[in-house]
């Protein structure tokens, strides 16, 4: 299935039953965006207006987009939010937004660049893009915890780490495709779009997740979570 109305119900689900988004995904977004009271913000790829929400509460001015109009309409609640496909923004003017968050969304898109090189237009000289991302160490095809049979200490298999691959992993009925892209290739990339690295943040299981799940509590030390803050140049 891809992203659009196919998905929006699952996901529309996942997130209310999934107390780790609330636990850990936003915090770090927050942290790693840093917004400012009065700043505004674009949410790309805003799913039903969870980040828009926390933006707000933060103090700061939400504008999402999405490319679900029933996620999009849902998001619409936390403030404006338009239909759209990524890497499309040309619906905002250049400087528009202080800063541009994206959660969770990049693993869905095949080539960020035009989505890098669109951010650093509309988001103003010295703004902000941030993003948190499954970990490249999570979405590597063929990576999966391990148990060692000698002492019962979960290890992490790589798989294929440094190849850019993609795996298929269950979202309802059918399944959603996960782009995978090591963590050097997206440095990289987004510093050839001229984006100047601020912060970036690696985030294992929560403290309350593991004590929900001893499999969980056993991966304590394997990174889940990267957080990246970018600065555009002046
Ligand atoms: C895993 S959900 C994350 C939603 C939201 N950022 C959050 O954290 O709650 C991925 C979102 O990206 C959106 N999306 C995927 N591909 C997109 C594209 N090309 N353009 C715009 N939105 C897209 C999906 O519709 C979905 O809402």
């Amino acid at each position: 299935m891809t992203w659009g109305d196919d998905l929006a119900a699952w996901w529309i689900g996942e997130v209310a039953s999934d107390p780790a988004y609330d636990e850990t995904v936003v915090p770090l977004a927050l942290e790693v965006a840093a917004a400012r009271p009065g700043e505004r913000w674009l949410d790309l790829g805003c799913g039903e207006g969870r980040m828009m929400r926390a933006l707000s509460a933060a103090g700061a001015d939400p504008v999402g987009c999405d490319v679900s109009p029933r996620l999009a309409a849902a998001a619409g609640r936390a403030g404006p939010a338009v239909v759209g496909r990524l890497p499309d923004l040309d619906w905002l003017t250049d400087d528009a937004v202080d800063g541009a968050l994206a959660v969770l969304v990049l693993e869905h898109l095949p080539d960020l660049a035009p989505l890098f090189a669109a951010a650093a237009r509309v988001v103003r000289p010295c703004g902000t893009l941030a993003v948190v991302l499954n970990h490249p160490l999570l979405t590597s095809p063929g990576s999966a915890p391990v148990v060692d049979p000698d002492d019962g200490e979960v290890l992490w298999r790589w798989g294929r780490y440094l190849e850019e691959g993609s795996t298929a992993e269950p979202a309802g009925a059918g399944s959603v495709e996960f782009l995978h892209r090591p963590l050097g290739a997206l440095l990289t990339l987004a510093a050839g779009m001229g984006w100047r690295l601020e912060a970036a943040v690696e985030r294992g299981v929560g403290d309350a997740q593991a004590g929900r799940d001893p499999l969980l509590a056993m991966q304590r030390d394997i990174p889940r979570l990267l957080g990246v803050r970018w600065r555009n140049p002046a």
